[in-house]
C-alpha cells in the first residue's frame, strides 16, 4: 500500500466493494448512508451497468442514498411497492462483540432502522476501528427528536444518565434537520450496559422518533483492516 494513500478510505472502499459483490439479480436492496456504503453503492451500479446482475431495485434510507443511487443507475423503489427487502447493506459507528451497533453519524438512523430491519439479510460494512468493546464508549448516540420537544426530551435522557448535545448543522448555521424535517441529540452514556432496554427505554419518552442502537438486526458484519500493509476483509 502506497504511503500517501488513506487507509481508512481503502478499507471502506475494500468493505463496500465485498457487500456489493454480495447483490444478486432480481432482488431488492437497503441502500444505506454514509461513506462506507456509499463506495457499495458505487459498486452496485457498476455490477448493475457490466450486466453481472440485473433487475436490482434499491430502497434509499436517506437523501444521500437516493443521490447516489441515481448517479450511479440504480433503479429506486419505496416500501410501498416492495413487500420484502432482501438485502441491506449499511454503515455503522459502533459494532459491539454481538453485532449490535450504534448508528446516525449521518442523522439516517430512523429509516435505516425501519429499511435494515425489513431485510432478511443486514450485512453491516465497517473499518476496524468501528469495532469497540462495549456500545457507547467512542460515539455518542443519536438521538432523533420532534423539533418542540427538545427541552423535555433532553431533561429525560439527563434523568436516564445522559448527556445531550443538540446536533449542529456544518456550513449552515444552527441545528442539523434530518430527512423528516426533526433535530438530533447526541446523548453520551459512556459504556452501555444493557443496549436492548436502553434502545426502548429512550424510544418510550414522548418526542423520540428513534435512537441510533440497532440490536439484534446484523446478519453479518465486514470489517476491512489493514494488515502487514494490506487490505483484507473479514466477517464476523
Ligand atoms: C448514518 C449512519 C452511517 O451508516 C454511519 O454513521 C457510518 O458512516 P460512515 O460509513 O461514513 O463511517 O448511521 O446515519
Amino acid at each position: 500500500m502506497a504511503a500517501d494513500i488513506d487507509p481508512i478510505k481503502l478499507m471502506k472502499q475494500e468493505v463496500g466493494r465485498q457487500a456489493a459483490a454480495r447483490v444478486r439479480s432480481n432482488t431488492v436492496i437497503g441502500l444505506g448512508t454514509g461513506s462506507t456504503t456509499a463506495y457499495a453503492i458505487q459498486f452496485i451500479g457498476e455490477r448493475l451497468a457490466a450486466g453481472e446482475v440485473t433487475n436490482v431495485k434499491g430502497v434509499p434510507t436517506s437523501f444521500q442514498a437516493s443521490v447516489l443511487a441515481k448517479r450511479y443507475g440504480i433503479p429506486l423503489t419505496t416500501l410501498d411497492e416492495v413487500d420484502t427487502i432482501d438485502l441491506a447493506i449499511d454503515g455503522a459507528d459502533e459494532v459491539d462483540p454481538q453485532m449490535n451497533l450504534t448508528k446516525g453519524g449521518g442523522a439516517a438512523h430512523t429509516r435505516e432502522k425501519i429499511v435494515d430491519g425489513l431485510a432478511r439479510e443486514f450485512i453491516v460494512v465497517v473499518d476496524s476501528s468501528k469495532l469497540v468493546a462495549q456500545l457507547g464508549t467512542t460515539f455518542a448516540l443519536p438521538v432523533e427528536v420532534l423539533p418542540l420537544a427538545v427541552a423535555p426530551v433532553s431533561k429525560a435522557l439527563e434523568a436516564l444518565g445522559g448527556k445531550s448535545d443538540l446536533r449542529m448543522g456544518v456550513k449552515k448555521d444552527g441545528p442539523v434537520i434530518t430527512d423528516q424535517g426533526n433535530m438530533v441529540l447526541d446523548v453520551t452514556f459512556g459504556a452501555i450496559a444493557n443496549p436492548a432496554e436502553l434502545e426502548k427505554t429512550i424510544n418510550n419518552i414522548p418526542g423520540v422518533l428513534e435512537n441510533g442502537l440497532f440490536v439484534g438486526l446484523a446478519t453479518e458484519v465486514l470489517v476491512g483492516e489493514v494488515k502487514d500493509g494490506q487490505v483484507k476483509v473479514r466477517s464476523l
